[in-house]
C-alpha cells in the first residue's frame, strides 16, 4: 500500500482544552493502526476525575484506551497515577497528598514500549496542564521527545488555543506531526471557515475533521469515521520524522 513499517513509536495526543476529544482521537489511531496489523497500546499517565472500583481508582479514559490496544493489558500499566478529584493533576495530587512521580511516569512508558510497536499517549486537560508546582504535563513530553497530534475542537476560542499550543510545541523544540478537527456541538456557526482559518494559521499537516456524532459510541466509530484515510494520513506525516 506503499507504507513502510513504522516501529516503537510514541504518539502524545494533546487538546486545545480538556474535553475536546483526545480520548476519541486516541482511540481513533489505537483503531486504525491495529486494523492496519500493528501491536499498540493506549497509555493515560494520569487521570483525575476518576471513580473507585473494588479497591482502585480507575479512568474511563484508561479503559476506553484499554479497550482499543491490540494487547489487553493490566489496568496499572495503562494508568499508573489515577486521582478521584476532577481536577488539575497538581491540586488533585496536593489533595490527596500522592505526589506525581515524573519518573514513574516515564517508567511505565518503557514498560509499555517493550511490549508494543506503537504507544499512544494521552495528555490530561490541555498542553501545559501542571502536574506539580515546578513541572508541567508539556515538560515530560520535552523530557521524551515524543512525536504530538493536536485535536481542536471547534468552539469559539478555539483559534486562540491552537495557535498558542502549536506555538509553544515549537518553542519546544517538539514537533507536532498534525491537527485533527473535531466538531463537538451539532451547529457551529461558521464551521468550515474556522477550519480555514486554523490551517491557514497552524501550517501543520490536517489530518481531517470528526463529524458530529450523537450518542458518540467509540466501539463503533468507524461507522461514522474513515479510519482508512486517517491512518494513511498520519503514516505519511509520522515517516517524515
Ligand atoms: N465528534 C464528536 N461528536 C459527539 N460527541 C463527541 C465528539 N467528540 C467528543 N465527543 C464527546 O465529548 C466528550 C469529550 O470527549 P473526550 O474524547 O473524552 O475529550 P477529552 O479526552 O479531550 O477530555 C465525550 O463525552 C465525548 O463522547
Ligand atoms: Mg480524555
Amino acid at each position: 500500500m506503499g507504507f513502510y513499517i513504522v516501529n516503537n513509536y510514541s504518539i502524545f495526543v494533546t487538546g486545545t482544552d480538556t474535553n475536546v476529544g483526545k480520548t476519541l482521537v486516541s482511540c481513533m489511531i489505537l483503531r486504525s493502526f491495529y486494523l492496519h496489523g500493528y501491536s499498540v497500546v493506549g497509555y493515560k499517565p494520569v487521570a483525575s476525575g476518576c471513580y473507585k472500583d473494588i479497591g482502585m481508582i480507575k479512568s474511563k479514559d484508561a479503559e476506553l484506551l484499554i479497550e482499543n490496544s491490540s494487547i489487553k493489558l493490566d489496568y496499572t500499566l495503562v494508568n499508573p497515577i489515577s486521582f478521584l478529584h476532577s481536577t488539575s493533576p497538581d491540586i488533585a495530587s496536593k489533595i490527596s497528598g500522592k505526589k506525581i512521580s515524573l519518573k514513574k511516569i516515564t517508567d511505565g512508558l518503557n514498560n509499555l514500549k517493550k511490549l508494543a510497536d506503537i504507544i499512544v499517549i494521552e495528555g490530561a486537560g490541555g498542553w501545559h496542564t501542571p502536574l506539580s508546582s515546578k513541572k508541567m504535563f508539556s515538560d515530560w513530553v520535552k523530557s521524551q521527545n515524543l512525536l504530538i497530534v493536536l485535536v481542536v475542537a471547534i468552539k469559539l476560542g478555539c483559534i486562540n488555543h491552537a495557535i498558542l499550543t502549536v506555538e509553544s510545541i515549537k518553542n519546544r523544540n517538539l514537533s507536532c506531526v498534525g491537527w485533527v478537527a473535531n466538531k463537538i456541538s451539532e451547529d457551529f456557526k461558521y464551521y468550515e471557515k474556522y477550519l480555514e482559518t486554523l490551517e491557514k494559521k497552524l501550517q501543520i499537516p490536517y489530518f481531517g475533521d470528526i463529524p458530529f456524532i450523537k450518542n458518540l459510541k467509540i466501539n463503533n466509530i468507524e461507522k461514522f469515521i474513515n479510519l482508512k484515510m486517517f491512518f494513511e494520513k498520519f503514516i505519511n506525516n509520522f515517516n517524515k520524522f
